[in-house]
């Protein structure tokens, strides 16, 4: 396997875009001159500076792709209180940076998330049709499963009491915080409902690790069968941030961009 690393010279621009509550939300515009434009978004207490975004934007630049990759509000550098669950307020963030490349005449002609970052690119092509691919990087079938693990198991009779939970780590303070309301829209976040709802063209290309431990990889096959245009491309041995598999990663996903690129030009 070649050597992969994210520290080649390249021109990025830092882009502030207001989102529709006038939080600021921060960027890097990894620019070629591309009309198209690939847009990178982050999991779940993670930004833009992820190893996984910075690759995945650098792999593009290098084949002459315009990416960008931001914080969702309340995240990163971006403006904003920081949300457990309102994964429609981070689709709404999505919207917001697609209208302004719009406005700029340019085409975004994928959207990829990582984790909660891939929830929220599937609900964003639900929403709206405007999207002709979507790469959905170990994302969650199933919103309802996976919270005990984290947060214990009574945490249902815990938030109706308190309104809220505190996560803390290992060093006693807190790392982040669940309000109910937050909690409530993950668990009503209805996957599979949404997935129903992209457009028949949209072309979506899901990726999980063999050895993600933070979320497994048995149900990613859920999905190819209720979205038309599925392909699903398992990463022997990757864990859920793809540590030692970037450069495997980035191959995936280039040959899926570059594969669609054209048909997103035509369209
Ligand atoms: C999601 O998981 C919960 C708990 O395991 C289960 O009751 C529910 O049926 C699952 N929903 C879907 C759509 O698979
Ligand atoms: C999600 O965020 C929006 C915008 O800040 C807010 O209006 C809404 O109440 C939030 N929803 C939940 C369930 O917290
Ligand atoms: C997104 O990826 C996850 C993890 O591989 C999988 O469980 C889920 O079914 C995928 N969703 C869709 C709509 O492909």
């Amino acid at each position: 396997m070649a050597e992969f690393s994210a520290s080649s010279v390249i021109t990025q621009q830092r882009v502030i875009i207001p989102n529709k509550h006038g939080e600021k939300l921060v960027g890097s515009l990894h620019e070629t001159g591309s009309r198209e434009i690939v847009i990178l978004c982050h999991g779940f207490i993670s930004n833009k500076e992820d190893t996984t975004m910075v690759n995945l934007a650098v792999a593009l630049e290098k084949e002459g792709i315009t990416a960008f990759r931001f914080d969702f509000s309340g995240n990163g550098e971006s403006e904003g209180s920081f949300e457990y669950g309102n994964y429609s307020k981070e689709a709404e963030d999505l919207r917001t940076v697609v209208e302004h490349f719009n406005a700029a005449n340019r085409v975004t002609t994928t959207v990829l998330g990582h984790s909660k970052g891939g929830d929220v690119v599937l609900l964003y092509a639900s929403m709206y049709h405007d999207i002709c691919s979507v790469v959905n990087l170990s994302g969650r079938y199933n919103l309802t499963r996976g919270i005990k693990e984290m947060l214990g198991e009574d945490f249902m009779e815990k938030i109706n009491k308190d309104g809220f939970i505190e996560k803390m780590n290992k060093a006693g303070t807190m790392k982040y915080r669940v309000t109910k309301a937050s909690m409530m829209d993950r668990l009503n976040t209805n996957m599979h409902e949404a997935c129903l709802n992209i457009d028949k063209k949209c072309r979506v290309l899901t990726v999980h690790g063999s050895n993600d431990n933070a979320i497994p990889v048995e149900d990613a096959t859920e999905f190819s069968k209720i979205i038309s245009n599925h392909e699903l491309q398992i990463i022997g041995g990757a864990d859920h941030g793809y540590s030692l598999h970037q450069a495997e990663l980035a191959v995936v996903v280039l040959r899926f961009i570059k594969s669609v690129l054209q048909e997103c030009k035509d369209k």
